[in-house]
């Protein structure tokens, strides 16, 4: 659980990059209907979470560094015991103030007559333009109110800033209470994969193992998967994205799951390919081989202090050196890598920032260089080879074999932790455990 204390550090820090005389001003996210009179279940944005905790709609924050009557300006729906029988509680501003720690909240009905008070005078105002395009002319409305004042002593703000850069940045490298939840993310996650490997037979639906799957997540508490699950048996790992999962399983076949579950709004996000009747057969295996061999090169790359391209380039040349050991591409190791010849089987790079998003927000590059790897920095390291089925330039056995293998990792100052080790991803740990 993230404590109030870290939402205050969290504020504060940020307060302290804005300096004096600004504004930083986020909204909370909106509903989104399913269907007539259903909303989609509701996600607060990544961001308005990261420093409030406060799980409502219609939700405005505002931070002000050094106002006098508090910083940190909160407002939220009223309390309305009709509607809240009908829809679930709500904080209203006391609520706010009591159990988020507002200093001043607001119904958000009043944020007409308040707001504009509380941006006036203050030079800059942090904000994510082009986000939210009504609450773009709302603030801009208010902006041009306070400029039509202006023979009064009004001061608009003479600067707008981008807000997503400073809490990204922050957002990126993950405290101890961060980890830990993302640890407790990830066992969940790799649970589910066992049950999945455990339970897998022929004859099965892919979508039957996406409900054994979301079960785990469901019954431990993770409260939704962090994105569509992907089942694919077959050609369907192939499909880098497929998230239809209606097909039946093929004795014979492998089937890629890729699935992850959210914790307290941080994510985990594991890829296991595995044979749907616990047996790999040699071609199947010979291509495992090799991605395993990437990944793990490029978690051993994964360490402070080398770049965010450092996994990637090493996924790239144990690929290459694979599918040239086994006849997919022919000629010497470093003009296909120079020429990009494994883009026909891996067209992916090996991974992406972690964290309250799966994928997360962050810089990869800083001053048009790749970043440095750093403590606190989450990530997935997962290379694939995807054999298409109607790619008639390698032999037949090897056609339709699609196989990603994802862990998530930590950098931390005792080295890079595998989050994800709970789920097997040997030949002979799969088997076993399939057999088992
Ligand atoms: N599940 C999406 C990804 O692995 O990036
Ligand atoms: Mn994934
Ligand atoms: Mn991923």
């Amino acid at each position: 659980m993230i404590k109030a204390k870290e939402f205050a550090r969290r504020r504060r820090d940020l307060m302290s990059m804005m300096g004096k005389n600004s504004i930083a001003i986020l909204t909370a996210a909106p509903e989104k209907v399913r269907s007539k009179d259903t909303h989609f279940p509701y996600r607060q944005d990544s961001n308005f979470q990261y420093l409030t905790g406060f799980p409502e709609p219609e939700a405005v924050l505002a931070l002000i560094p050094g106002r006098e009557q508090g910083e940190f300006v909160l407002f939220c729906r009223d309390r309305d015991p009709k509607r809240e029988i009908w829809d679930g509680y709500r904080a209203g501003p006391a609520g706010a103030v009591s159990d988020y720690d507002a200093d001043d909240a607001f119904p958000i009905g009043d944020i007409d007559d308040i707001l504009p008070g509380l941006i006036e005078g203050r030079e800059r105002v942090y904000y994510a333009v082009g986000k939210d395009q009504a609450f773009d002319a709302h603030l801009m409305a208010w902006v041009n109110d306070i400029r039509a004042q202006a023979r009064t002593g009004a001061v608009p703000p003479g600067e707008f800033v981008d807000l997503d850069h400073l809490v990204h940045e922050m957002r990126l490298f993950k405290s101890a209470a961060e980890i830990s939840l993302m640890r407790k993310s990830a066992k969940i996650a790799a649970r589910a994969h066992c049950r999945a490997m455990t339970l897998s037979k022929p004859g099965l639906y892919e979508y039957q193992l996406q409900a054994e799957i979301e079960h785990e997540f469901a019954t431990s508490g993770a409260s939704f998967p962090a994105y569509s699950s992907i089942v694919g048996g077959g050609v369907n790992a192939c499909v880098l994205h497929y998230v239809e999962n209606r097909c039946q399983l093929a004795d014979g076949d492998l089937v890629l799951i890729d699935a992850g579950c959210e914790l307290e709004h941080y994510a985990s996000d594991i890829t296991r390919t595995f044979p749907v009747n616990g047996t790999f057969s040699a071609a199947q295996k010979a291509i495992y081989e090799v991605v395993l061999a990437a990944q793990l090169a490029a978690i051993e790359a994964a360490v402070e202090g080398n770049h965010w391209d450092d996994p990637h380039l090493a996924t790239v040349r144990v690929i290459t050196e694979g599918l040239v050991d086994l006849g997919l591409l022919k000629g010497k190791v470093d003009d296909l890598i120079e020429n990009k010849a494994y883009f026909d089987f891996y067209m992916h790079r090996a991974g992406h920032w972690l964290g309250m998003d799966v994928h997360d927000e962050g810089d990869y590059k800083v001053d048009h260089q790749w970043r440095l790897l750093e403590r606190g920095m989450v990530m997935t390291v997962e290379p694939g080879i995807y054999i298409a089925p109607d790619n008639m330039q390698v032999a037949k056995r090897w056609r339709g074999i699609g196989i990603r293998i994802e862990d998530d990792i930590a950098i931390t100052a005792k080295g890079t932790e595998v989050l994800t080790s709970g789920v097997p991803k040997t030949v002979a740990e799969i088997e076993a455990l399939m057999a088992g």
